[in-house]
């Protein structure tokens, strides 16, 4: 795996069609199935590690949150990355950098309003790194869910023309789904925020059993939430329209444990309703 710090040595270290994995360093396990499902198709994988500063707000966690570039050459190079790009930050915005993409109003929604111009942030760095790395294929993972659903518009609103793929969540053992900022918690605050995954899972469960009221839905995840500074609690639709009993729906939790943020999700699908408890099948959060 070559690392390439700056674009000259991205091009130079990339060649033929190339499967990406934006990131923002601080690999765990849930990067890692990311990056072995961009590698599975043989291609060159390009993995990029840079913590974007114009995804986080004032207050926010930019200057603390983790890097650890040896880490993460480490575990993308045993995951299967070809490629680790790792640019400073005037490579990705030079000076005269000026352009922003506003991916329009569902970015004011749910994560939205708690971090305003996150989502415009988020939408900038990865339409250039679009540009930089030239992918046919993008890899993103299903547990910054509004962020999936944003970027796929953003790629068929500019016509990209990149496939946008969407990865499965990947859990720790007590179901809290692996996050960079995971390693801010203290142990005590780690068991509150179990409640997360379980809140989930209740709700899984009665989905399972027939349940479809939105409001009941809620109510039985909201019952379990009480370590949590909850931002908000929503059903919608899959594509995050209002939710509608008989199409795929998804639910979706914010909250901060102290001062940790922390979001999960879980699709419930009447076509299969039991698929949301499958992952959770094998665990016991109580
Ligand atoms: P980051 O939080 O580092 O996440 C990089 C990718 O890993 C995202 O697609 C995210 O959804 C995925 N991911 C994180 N935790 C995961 C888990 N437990 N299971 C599966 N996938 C997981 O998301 C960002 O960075 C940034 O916003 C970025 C898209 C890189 C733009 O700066």
């Amino acid at each position: 795996m070559i690392i390439a710090r700056s674009v000259p040595e991205l091009r130079a270290a990339s060649s033929g069609p190339v499967s990406f994995v934006p990131t923002m360093g601080a690999l765990h396990a849930g990067h890692a199935s990311l990056i072995r499902l961009a590698a599975a198709d043989g291609v060159c994988t390009v993995v990029s590690d840079f913590v974007n500063p114009l995804q986080f707000g004032k207050g926010e966690d930019f200057e603390n949150y983790p890097r650890d570039l040896a880490a993460d050459a480490e575990l993308a190079e045993q995951a299967g990355a070809t490629v680790l790009f790792a640019p400073s930050v005037t490579e990705v915005y030079p000076p005269d950098f000026s352009t922003t993409i506003d991916p329009g109003p569902l970015a004011h929604e749910l994560c939205g309003l708690h971090r305003p111009g996150h989502f415009a942030g988020v939408a900038t760095v990865v339409v250039r790194l679009f540009g930089l790395v030239q992918p046919h294929r993008a890899i993103f993972g299903s547990k910054d869910y509004q962020q999936l659903t944003i970027l796929r518009r953003v790629n068929q609103d500019l016509g990209l023309g990149i496939e946008i793929v969407g990865a499965p969540t990947i859990r720790d053992e007590d179901g809290l789904a692996l996050s960079s900022r995971n390693m801010y918690l203290s142990p005590a605050e780690r068991i509150r925020a179990r409640a997360i995954p379980r809140a989930l899972q209740r709700a899984a469960e009665i989905y399972a059993a027939g349940e479809r009221d939105a409001v009941l839905l809620a109510e039985v995840s909201h019952s379990v939430l009480d370590g949590l500074t909850l931002e908000y609690l929503e059903l919608r639709c899959s594509d995050l329209t209002n939710y509608e009993p008989d199409r795929p729906a998804v639910l979706l939790v914010a909250g901060r444990v102290g001062n940790t943020r922390l979001i999960d999700n879980i699709v419930l699908d009447p076509a299969s309703p039991t698929q949301a408890i499958a992952q959770f099948a094998t665990k016991e959060f109580a």
